[in-house]
């Protein structure tokens, strides 16, 4: 019965991050499939813009601002989004921020805004809205990784290990609730194009990776995103070919060892690696 786009029709989403890049392009495709929409981010402008042109298409949204660095601003998100007529039957953990450097460099405001935002309001968020889910015996939490969370990198220390985490953490979840009509997915993106790797880069210390080089279109990962409403699965990577990153990491770690600190080196010229 949840495999079929139209039993989610009319059901609710809470978007985090939904004023840009991925989170606002699963917005859109959540819309064009006929769910109603609580979308969240600092930039209010930016997420009152969006209700806009999605209401003019049909979709009932609710703008709810927060700065999920903050717990407070979580908690109050959650009790919003709970209060809503029907409640919340999809949450999409997307808000995400990075940092590029050297680990040792790495500002402390930024290292705990990392934290928070990557680690600990998605986990806080899955804690409340997961019991009146499981309750209906009917949802879906799809975590926004990355696929730096199976190949650790250097210069990416603390972005790739809270992805890690969202990793393991989603991997958990969706075996602990297996059989409970509730499913926990993951979307690995490889470099998508966004505002992201900009921002990340302005953050005081970072610099630009190549990476983005190689980027797919934030359209792609949210069509994939949504798709895991109907046809549930623990991971998906984007693109798919990305699925043998763990396989080499597990294969090729040794050499990685040796080969990725000479990348670093080459984006961040001023600096030699600490012996
Ligand atoms: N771009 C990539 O190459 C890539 C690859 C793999 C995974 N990802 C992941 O995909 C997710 C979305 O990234 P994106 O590429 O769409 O980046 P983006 O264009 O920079 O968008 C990031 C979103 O997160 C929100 N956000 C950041 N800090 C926040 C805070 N303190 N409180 C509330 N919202 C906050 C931003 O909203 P406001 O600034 O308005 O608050 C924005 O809507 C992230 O989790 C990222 O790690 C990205």
């Amino acid at each position: 019965m949840t495999a079929s786009w139209s039993f989610w029709q009319g059901k609710t989403a809470l978007v985090t991050g939904a004023s840009a890049g991925i989170g606002l392009q699963i917005a859109r495709a959540l819309a064009a499939r006929g769910l109603n929409l609580i979308l969240t981010a600092r930039r209010e402008d930016r997420l009152a813009v969006l209700a806009r042109s999605l209401e003019a298409e049909g979709c009932q949204v609710s703008v709810i601002p927060a700065d999920l660095s903050r717990v407070e601003d979580v908690a109050r998100l959650a009790e919003a989004a709970l209060a809503h007529p029907g409640g919340v039957d999809v949450l999409i953990n997307n808000a995400g921020l990075g940092w590029y450097g050297y680990y040792s460099d790495m500002p402390l405001a930024v290292l705990n805004e990392l934290m928070a935002v990557n680690v600990y309001a998605p986990v806080l968020l899955t804690r409340l809205l997961l019991p009146p889910m499981i309750q209906r015996r009917c949802g879906r939490i799809i975590n926004i990784s990355s696929i730096s969370a199976a190949i650790p990198s250097q210069g990416i220390v603390l972005y790739g290990a809270s992805k890690a985490f969202l990793d393991s953490f989603t991997t958990s979840l969706h075996r602990e609730l297996r059989g409970n009509g509730v499913s926990v997915c993951e979307v690995r993106p490889g470099p998508v194009t966004s505002e992201f790797y900009a921002r990340s880069a302005s953050r005081e210390g970072g610099r630009r990776v190549p990476a983005e080089r190689f980027a797919v279109s934030a359209e792609r990962v949210a069509a994939r995103a949504v798709r895991l409403l109907p046809y549930p699965r623990r991971v998906t990577n984007v693109p798919a070919l990305l699925g043998a990153v763990p396989w080499l990491e597990l294969t090729f770690g040794w050499l990685i060892d040796r080969l990725g600190p000479l990348l670093l080196r080459r984006s961040h010229p001023s600096k030699t690696l600490p012996e």
